[in-house]
């Protein structure tokens, strides 16, 4: 194979984030805008990891939930993740364990990711603040913004394919939404980030028909990746192949 150097008009993968550090990887004489870009990206989060983030978390005081809270649930899943899901904030047992959705609702997400096809391995699973608010009331704009900044920082290391939003607290906070029902099962882009917005695994205990609704927008998600994921083979075989 010839050493190539791509321009950002002849670029092929100028929109495929993952399989775009495999050709840095690759050809690191490249010199497209969209590489500069990426190399830069990494370059600045080269210090950061999800670990150095969890630790952050669990000393976390800059809001009054670090009061209250047993254990700080900074997330779980793997930098490689190609979804993040975002919750409301830890419950109970996720308080008491310093794991997310282990408690009711986590159970119903297995579940659902279960028979949706979607591994967990494949999956980053967080909340919009890290520490349970007492009583879980929803928590406040105040500690929803001082908790902002890890979970940037969890989604530029992660760099997920798109992002799954549990809820109307994720919704609102994330992209300004305000009615889930209307909007739930929609995959949107803002910013080059899709997402696909859904429900609370929550909101099914107590409304039955509620886990059809849920099981109908993870399927969504579900094709969703498996497309994504034929385009990324299908580019590299693509490429392989001049
Ligand atoms: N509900 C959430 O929003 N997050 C959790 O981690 C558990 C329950
Ligand atoms: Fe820190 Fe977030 Fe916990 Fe508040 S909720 S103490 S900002 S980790």
């Amino acid at each position: 194979m010839q050493p190539y150097v791509f321009t950002a008009s002849s670029c092929k993968s100028s929109v495929r984030r993952k399989t775009h550090q495999y050709y840095i990887y690759a050809y690191p004489g490249c010199r497209c805008l969209e590489h500069g870009r990426i190399m830069v990206a990494a370059h600045n989060l080269s210090n950061d990891s999800l670990e150095k983030i969890a630790s952050e978390v669990i000393g976390c005081r800059l809001c009054k939930l670090s009061r209250s809270r047993k254990n700080a649930v900074p997330g779980d899943g793997q930098a490689s993740a190609k979804v993040i899901f975002i919750g409301e904030a830890p419950g109970k047992n996720e308080d008491e364990t310093g794991r997310p959705f282990v408690g009711i609702a986590g159970r119903i997400l297995d579940g659902v990711l279960r028979k949706v096809g979607i591994e967990r391995s494949d999956v980053f699973i967080t909340n919009i603040v890290k520490c349970r608010p007492p009583g879980n009331r929803v928590p406040g704009d105040d500690e929803r913004a001082a908790c902002r900044a890890y979970l940037d920082r969890q989604i530029s290391l992660i760099a997920p394919r798109i992002i799954c939003i549990l809820g109307a607290t994720a919704y609102s906070s994330i992209l300004g939404g305000k009615s889930i029902i209307e909007n739930r099962g929609k995959i949107i882009k803002r910013n080059g980030q899709k997402y696909l917005i859904t429900i609370h695994p929550a909101a099914t205990i107590y409304n039955r028909n509620l886990l059809h609704v849920l099981e109908d927008d993870l399927s969504i998600l579900s094709r969703e990746i498996k497309k994504m994921e034929n385009l990324d083979r299908n580019s590299l075989l693509d490429y392989v192949g001049d």
